[in-house]
């Protein structure tokens, strides 16, 4: 466990990190820093790495080298038993939403918190009442197969808030998503930010850069570079 000097405030930080896949090289050299209780924005074209640095975080994938500190801890160092404990620190949102598809909408947001052993009446109450702010709660029985992909993603966001995470990993949650859809979301997103949690969203969807303000930090070809305009040119 490494716990730099002068980063309380730093949740994530990244030191010269790169990824190679074979011989591509999805992320260069890459130093970071993420502030607890920021909305940061990551953009860049398609195939920048932006997905890639988002599974750093949580080991969904390792870096081929530098350095990933996750709430101080070295990513490199972290024993294979604790990734669980470390996967329940971060909300995750997928672009393809990847719910469970034989649970119905409540479970698979109930499920998290079963995972975690809360009492079954705080698991009920709690999914339910988050199911009403993503406005799902008449679809509670529904399976996912019969949800439009807006219903889906509001699931998969209220699945992300319900534990608690202290940071929450959104890629592309806005993505081809109807306008009544992505604002819900963004909604539910940001009511949970003002919590205190972090919030990381990778994204091309330029509407939703200018709905909610937040640093943006742009990957091109695997390396960061400054956002040539204000709002970060284009994603
Ligand atoms: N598991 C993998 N195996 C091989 N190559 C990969 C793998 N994952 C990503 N890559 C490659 O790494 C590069 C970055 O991919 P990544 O998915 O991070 O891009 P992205 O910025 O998220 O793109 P998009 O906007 O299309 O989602 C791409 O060239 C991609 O093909
Ligand atoms: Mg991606």
């Amino acid at each position: 466990m490494t716990q730099p000097d002068n980063t309380d405030e730093a949740v994530i930080r990244l030191f010269n990190v790169s990824k190679r896949f074979g011989a591509k090289l999805a992320l260069s050299n890459i130093t970071l820093d993420i502030q607890k209780g920021e909305w940061l924005y990551v953009t860049g074209p398609s195939g920048a790495g932006k997905s890639t640095l988002l599974k750093l975080f949580y080991l969904g994938e390792k870096t081929t080298s530098g350095q990933v500190l996750a709430f101080g801890t070295n990513m490199n160092r972290l024993a294979r038993k604790d990734i669980p404990f470390l996967r329940r620190r971060f909300g995750i949102i997928f672009q393809d939403f990847k719910l469970i598809p034989n649970r119905n909408v409540f479970d698979n947001v109930a499920l998290v918190l079963e995972a975690r052993g809360e009492p079954r009446n705080m698991i009920d109450k709690r999914t339910r009442n988050i199911l009403r702010h993503a406005g799902m709660d008449k679809r509670m029985d529904a399976m996912p197969a019969s949800l439009s992909g807006g219903e889906q993603q509001r699931v998969a966001v209220a699945r992300a808030i319900a534990g608690q995470p202290e940071v929450i990993l959104a890629d592309e949650p806005t993505g081809s998503l109807d306008p009544k859809s992505a604002e819900i979301i963004i909604g539910l997103l940001s009511a949970y930010h003002e919590k205190g949690a972090t919030v990381m969203v990778a994204t091309h969807d330029r509407d939703l850069l200018a709905r909610k303000k937040g640093r943006i930090i742009r990957l091109e070809e695997g390396r960061l570079v400054e956002p040539s305009t204000g709002e970060g040119g284009a994603p």
